[in-house]
């Protein structure tokens, strides 16, 4: 099975989809740690509940880098290959990013490339959309811009505040984020990825004389 880290800053909502997901049979990945930038997640606490080991550093009067470096240490001790990140709500270094290329997962609270950043729900209300949603993307040095993997929609109904259009989008979310991530880290299994790989490789070949 894939092994899989889940950073947090709160909550944890789709980290718990995310882990009892990993419980039903079949499940392509399995939970090694659940870390976060506050100790005081709640989020934490129900993964100590069920055994899933936890790690917990605060990034105050840290430089951003050196805090991803600390968050990276704990990630691969505990075997990590993919980080998944879970309202984690920091933006992550260049280097970080980089060196976790393809092995770094986020999901964003709207319909990417939609509404960017924070305050989804109250932009796409107030810009009048009929739906709003979430999408799973890669994540790549610039913010909420990597290569998306899969997406729902949700409508928005007349009276809709942010605040319950946003409980809406995290029941859409605890079902698209486990099926998301399992399908990426099966994809090795799809002829379809597999063939284009292969001509990816034969594309970057250097020209015979
Ligand atoms: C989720 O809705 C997630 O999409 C969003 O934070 C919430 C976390 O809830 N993420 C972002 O806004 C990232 N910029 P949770 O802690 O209950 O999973």
């Amino acid at each position: 099975k894939a092994k899989v880290a889940i950073f947090i800053s709160g909550g944890g909502t789709n980290m718990a989809a995310l882990l009892y997901a990993s419980r039903l049979p079949g499940c392509p990945y399995e939970i090694v740690l659940v870390a976060s930038n506050r100790e005081d997640a709640g989020g934490l606490t129900l993964a100590r509940a069920e055994g899933i080991a936890t790690f917990a550093h605060p990034h105050r009067g840290m430089e951003r880098a050196e805090h991803d470096k600390v968050m990276e240490r704990a990630a691969r001790d505990a075997g990590a290959e993919f980080i998944v990140l879970a309202g984690y709500m920091r933006i992550l270094s260049e280097e970080f990013v980089t060196r976790w290329a393809g092995r770094i997962v986020n999901i964003h609270p709207s319909l990417l490339p939609k509404y960017k950043g924070l305050d989804t729900h109250a932009r796409a209300i107030a810009a009048g959309d009929s739906h709003g949603g979430t999408t799973v993307h890669l994540v790549t040095p610039e913010l909420d811009s990597g290569a998306i993997l899969q997406q729902i929609e949700v409508a928005i109904l007349p009276d809709d505040t942010a605040e319950a259009l946003a409980d809406r989008v995290k029941l859409a979310e605890h079902q698209l984020y486990p099926r998301a991530l399992a399908d990426y880290v099966s994809r090795g299994n799809d002829p379809a990825w597999l063939i284009e790989q292969v001509r990816q490789r034969i594309a970057a070949l250097p020209e015979v004389e």
